[in-house]
């Protein structure tokens, strides 16, 4: 079997509980893994493994997720505007602007999933330089989203009368900005500059 055809095999594998366990994916705790993607290339056989488990970790724990979030953030948003309307702390604007990032962080998404990790899957390639740097350019575009929600929400922080949903709304755009964060985190300091210098 040549080379390309066993990194292949291995992204066709399901992340099982021995490649989990061979990374410590707890976000605090990520360093052993940088340190092993920078010292290895990408065609190494084990760093496409590494790799591949990283990128199942980031497609279940936040691709997955922030599209369960970002639903669920809109409606509680339009319930808040709608009922706290005549409230000057009301935060205005909030469910348009949160439908404006879910739409375009699921096509900042579908493009990773579709074209990006597929090309890492396969040890990088010609093409995976550009397709990071449009990728990151995105991912300053959704920095400044955040901006923008945390001054909506005032810093997520409700008024002191403020409903429950009002309380619940707050709770999930923090979570959101937090996961959000974390999430293109691992992939720009960790996963993309594996990749970065693979040509
Ligand atoms: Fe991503
Ligand atoms: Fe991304």
């Amino acid at each position: 079997m040549t080379e390309n055809a066993q990194i292949s095999a291995l992204s066709r594998t399901p992340a099982g509980p021995d490649s989990a366990a061979r990374f410590i994916l707890d976000p605090a705790d990520t360093s052993a893994i940088e340190a092993y993607l920078v010292l290895h290339a990408p065609g190494d056989t084990e760093a496409a493994q590494q790799a591949g488990a990283l990128i199942d970790h980031i497609l279940t724990r936040y691709h997955q997720v922030h599209m369960e979030d970002f639903p669920q953030a809109i409606a509680l948003a339009r319930k808040v505007e709608a009922v706290h309307v005549a409230d000057a702390e009301c935060p205005d604007g909030l469910a348009d602007h949160l439908a404006l990032m879910a739409d375009e962080l699921a096509g900042h998404q579908r493009k990773e999933e579709m074209a990006l990790f597929p090309m890492m899957r396969h040890g990088g390639g010609p093409m995976v330089r550009i397709a990071i740097a449009r990728m990151q350019a995105e991912h300053r575009d959704v920095v400044e989203q955040l901006t923008r929600l945390a001054v909506i929400t005032k810093d997520f922080t409700p008024p002191q009368e403020a409903c429950r949903t009002w309380r619940a709304l707050d709770q999930l755009c923090r979570k959101i900005d937090r996961e959000l964060r974390e999430h293109m985190r691992l992939e720009d300091a960790i996963l993309f500059p594996h990749f970065a210098g693979a040509l």
